[in-house]
């Protein structure tokens, strides 16, 4: 199929950083074509064998992380936060539903980001925008804003230990499910969906005594004990991707072994781009955002690209539509796909379509509205008689103020000051995220 690592460089490619030393660019890429990879082939394959499962309706789908990690935040308190937190709502969801949940972190390698503008200015001075911090740097100066081939072989190194230390947490002992209550995350105890959240953990506790009356306990039964993780991110910087691409020996396929699974933005998926060139020929299970300027035809033919063998588990749609207007745009493209009997696994991202500003100035998301487009993406689902497999979160386990709004912590307008950290778009703190997983878990069981 013409088909190389390399083959995407012959195409027009969008959102890209202009280098200006290209000497040093070719040698940090030759540096990161020699370093082992982040995953094995093998895993990445059993990720794309539960995400069939996902499009059959046999399990959920949980996506989630911060919108772009960053190089100054790498804390363990971070990651670890994050994986409790997905362990929480893992569990709310599987008590819920009864089906195995499949998580995966958009973690250990989330740094390159699509921005609406190539400038930004700040009291009339204008500079290059920031690209996440596998490019350039946030700081607003000059200097900071270069793009810095040398970014990529630290986002390696981050990418790397926070998968080592992903893989600790699953396999040392913190997902025992004699652990649940040591999940909940300190600042949400004492709210009611801690509370909410401590009952359910009485009940698995009640389960738990009862299997090791049985004689299943999380030392002779690994799946007590153990969990598994996957890493996805955005392969927007193809430099990188192109480099921690590796043929596989058992099989000779290809695999971009930079995290398990990789995703197209819904800026970067034009059909005769760079992007979908380089996607289709990797194996690894992908993503493409479908945002509402996505055509029915031109996703018939996206799909045909991405996975010509209509594999099941291949490829996950991650719907962003936004919630007034998703009733409009996604039932027709959804109708499409099920009459061409096409299998792809349907996810909703219910953040990028629901972007606002606040009266304070940040850029910010209502928790009201990510809700709405959550309900109304199953409802449709459900008159379609099609498989709503599972959601896509921008957030985080850390105590912050970036979404305004929820039941359980209220946060207005002028809260978002208070701990607005994010290097990109506001993310839902642990608080929100679990609230809106109970949501998704009373959705699901109707
Ligand atoms: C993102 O997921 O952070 C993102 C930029 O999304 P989209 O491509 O849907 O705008
Ligand atoms: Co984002």
């Amino acid at each position: 199929m013409n088909w190389t690592s390399k083959s995407w460089r012959n195409f027009p490619i969008k959102q890209q950083p202009s280098y200006p030393d290209k000497e040093i660019l070719k040698k940090v890429e030759e540096k990161l074509s020699s370093y082992p990879p982040l995953i094995f082939a093998g895993e990445a394959r059993t990720l794309k064998e539960n995400l069939a499962k996902v499009g059959r309706g046999e399990a959920f789908l949980l996506q989630g992380g911060d919108c772009a990690e960053s190089f100054n935040d790498f804390k363990s308190s971070t990651i670890k936060n994050l994986f409790k937190l997905m362990l929480q709502m893992n569990m709310v969801l599987m008590y819920s539903t009864g089906k195995p949940v499949i998580k995966v972190g958009r973690v250990a390698g989330q740094f390159a980001k699509p921005r609406s503008s190539d400038f930004e200015e700040i009291n009339g001075v204008k500079l290059p925008s920031y690209r996440g911090d596998i490019i350039n740097n946030i700081e607003f100066s000059e200097k900071a804003r270069i793009p810095n081939p040398n970014n990529m072989i630290q986002a390696y190194y981050q990418g790397s230990a926070t998968m080592n230390l992903l893989r600790a947490f699953s396999r040392g002992g913190l997902a025992d499910l004699n652990m649940v209550h040591q999940w909940n995350l300190d600042f949400i105890k004492d709210n009611p969906l801690g509370q909410r959240y401590d009952e359910l953990s009485n009940k698995i506790d009640k389960a738990m005594k009862f299997m090791s009356a049985c004689g299943l306990n999380s030392k002779n039964t690994p799946q007590l004990h153990q969990t598994t993780i996957f890493t996805s991110h955005e392969a927007l910087l193809l430099n990188y991707e192109e480099a921690l691409t590796r043929q596989d020996e058992t099989t000779d396929e290809w695999y971009d072994c930079s995290a398990h699974m990789l995703w197209i933005g819904d800026r970067t998926r034009d059909l005769t781009d760079a992007h979908i060139e380089y996607f289709r020929g990797i194996e690894n299970p992908i993503g493409c955002k479908v945002g509402p300027t996505m055509g029915e035809d031109e996703l018939i033919e996206l799909i045909n690209i991405l996975n010509p063998k209509n594999e099941e588990g291949r490829l996950n749609l991650i719907v962003r539509m936004g919630a007034d207007t998703i009733k409009e745009y996604y039932p027709k493209l959804l109708k499409r796909v099920k009459d061409e009997e096409l299998h792809v696994v349907w996810s909703c991202d219910p953040m990028h379509g629901n972007i606002e500003k606040s009266s304070t100035g940040f850029k910010t998301r209502n928790f009201d509205n990510i809700l709405k487009e959550v309900e109304q993406f199953f409802e449709i689902h459900k008159e379609m008689g099609t498989v709503a497999g599972g959601i896509h979160l921008e957030m985080t386990g850390n105590k912050v103020t970036e979404c305004t709004g929820s039941k359980s912590t209220p946060i207005t307008d002028d809260d978002l000051s208070s701990r607005y950290h994010t290097q990109c778009d506001p993310r839902l703190n642990a608080s929100q995220a679990l609230e809106l997983a109970f949501m998704l878990g009373d959705v699901i069981k109707d």
